[in-house]
């Protein structure tokens, strides 16, 4: 017993010895940073549990004592956090082939098939020119017009009658609508309610199933096994019906095209449509949908809940940019400045100030690359797992005046954001552009930047025109609690409340 007792210490003093010493990659060139003691085959997540609130608070002491490029250790491999606008925008634009690859995953689920984690490379081109192809060519504005119409009746409903107001909890509204639109445009117009309600409720089962350190490729996969097997058993179940539902939808996309029936026959085709002509395998396809839905529904519907949060929190705001939305329509919609050029919408920078402060997803989707770099002076071995976060770029008191103030003023002409671009792409395009990342940039920044963009705008155009959104109780601080509740996507821990007064038709202005 004691024999073996001080073999599994002296092993373990070994392995401590081992990975403190272990050697910078390249001479002169060091690892970044990373917490001691870091096993091999364990990593730094020995020391800490493994959930997504603990990894925050792991990586904030490690970034405020080692700087904006540290590491943690997944079993043998480096996973790099970037906190840096600067490096940022070097890696992703100036060095953008090397680090557009994504990490093996060696899960076998939904995402398998998807462009996210598709090698970059022939067939992630073709999947991802096919989105954004579809994307750009989709006719939005009558699904947009049907969503947002059933939007703002399902809120009037609930605040019908009441001069002042009823209290809403509008969450399961704003989800329902967004994944109404999303799936207008992914299997067509012609989907029944039932069906659209069976998809959702599979969308919520599965998502959290789903372990979300693997996002980051955190996890050494025995430790998942571990930790994970009883999930494994209900995902699996999970994802066989959604299978089932989705290759159904499919099919019945297929029958109504050729049998040219249906409402969305005469509209743009859908994406499922455009999947059906690249000839791809029913798995494919499936998980092509469904990374579509995923994509798209929980951020767009946890950003639409901020940015109504920080319209209920700032009330001046909220009727300034009513006020706005009412020029514009009275001028016909007519945004140019004297110089001819297009005027910002102020709806616009209320989105994109919300989207700074607070972005759906704090992390990008995890990078790595595919030969060893230098970046800021630390090797990175080939291989390695590279985050970059989002939101620190996006609060970064160097880059923004009063990182943590809520001012939409600063994205309108001559404002410190003005010059800010969504999605930041060309190698030409220097890092004032991106000041801000909520959907990357470079060459796997989101497709869908563009869409989500319209879709926020035009949602929070109408909820803004048809409600005034008011803080449930007096004391504005008091009735909004605005902290974080951390996940792959950062939604408010404490759902969006507020009292609705329907704007009667004749106090609107357009
Ligand atoms: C507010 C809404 C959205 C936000 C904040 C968002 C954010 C992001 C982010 C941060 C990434 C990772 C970029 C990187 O790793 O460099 C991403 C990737 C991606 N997004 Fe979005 N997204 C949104 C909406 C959408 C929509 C509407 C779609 C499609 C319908 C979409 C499809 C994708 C896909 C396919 C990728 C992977 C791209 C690739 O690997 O090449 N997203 N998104």
């Amino acid at each position: 017993m004691f024999l073996l007792l001080s073999s599994i210490v002296l092993t373990l003093l070994l392995l401590v010895a081992l990975s403190k010493n272990r050697k910078p990659f390249y001479d002169g060139h060091s690892l970044p940073p990373a917490p001691w003691p870091h096993l091999p085959l364990v990593g730094s997540l020995f020391c800490h549990p493994p959930t997504m609130a603990s990894l925050v608070v792991v990586l904030r002491r490690l970034h405020a004592a080692h700087g904006p490029v540290v590491s943690l250790w997944v079993g043998s491999k480096p996973a790099i956090f970037i906190t840096c606008h600067d490096i940022a925008h070097r890696a992703l634009v100036h060095m953008g082939t090397t680090f557009a690859h994504r990490p093996a995953t060696w899960s076998s689920g939904l995402n398998s098939h998807g462009v996210n984690s598709a090698t970059y490379g022939n067939r992630w081109g073709l999947l991802r020119r096919n989105l954004s192809s579809h994307l750009a060519t989709a006719h939005v504005t009558g699904v947009l017009r049907s969503s947002t119409d059933k939007l703002v009746k399902n809120l009037e409903s609930a605040s019908a009658g009441e001069d002042d107001g009823v209290v809403v909890a509008p969450s399961e509204t704003f989800r329902h609508a967004v994944f109404g639109f999303f799936a207008a445009l992914c299997f067509g117009e012609g989907v029944g309610e039932d069906t659209l309600r069976r998809l959702r409720g599979l969308h919520a089962e599965i998502i959290p199933l789903i372990v979300e350190l693997d996002a980051f490729h955190l996890m050494p996969v025995f430790l998942q096994v571990v930790c994970y097997f009883p999930r494994w058993r209900k995902l699996l179940s999970a994802q066989r019906r959604h299978h089932v539902l989705v290759t159904t939808m499919i099919s019945a996309c297929r029958r109504r095209r050729e049998e040219g029936v249906g409402p969305d026959v005469a509209q743009p085709r859908c994406y499922v449509v455009t999947l059906l002509g690249l000839g791809l395998g029913e798995d494919e396809m499936v998980s092509l949908c469904w990374e579509y839905m995923n994509a798209s529904v929980k951020t767009t519907t946890t950003e639409l809940e901020w940015i109504m949060a920080r319209l209920v929190l700032h009330q001046d705001i909220q009727q300034k940019l009513r006020k706005d939305i009412a020029s514009r329509r009275a001028s016909g919609n007519h945004t140019m400045t004297c110089g001819g050029r297009r005027r910002r919408p102020f709806v616009e920078a209320v989105v994109l100030e919300a989207l700074r402060l607070h972005p759906p997803a704090h992390y990008l989707l995890a990078h790595t690359t595919d030969k060893d770099v230098t970046l800021d002076n630390y090797m990175i071995p080939k291989g390695s797992i590279v985050n970059f976060s989002v939101a620190s770029i996006g609060r970064d008191a160097t880059l923004w005046t009063d990182p943590d103030v809520f001012r939409p003023e600063r994205f309108v002409e001559g404002g410190e954001g003005s010059g800010v671009r969504c999605t930041t792409g060309g190698s030409d395009s220097g890092p004032e552009t991106m000041k801000m990342i909520p959907f990357g940039a470079g060459r796997r920044a989101c497709p869908g930047a563009g869409i989500a963009m319209t879709v926020l705008q035009s949602f929070v155009e109408d909820l803004v025109r048809r409600f005034d959104w008011i803080p449930v109780a007096s004391g504005v601080e008091a009735s909004i609690d605005m902290a974080e509740k951390p996940g792959i996507i950062t939604e408010m821990r404490v759902p969006l409340r507020a009292r609705l007064v329907t704007v009667r038709q004749n106090d609107v202005l357009l």
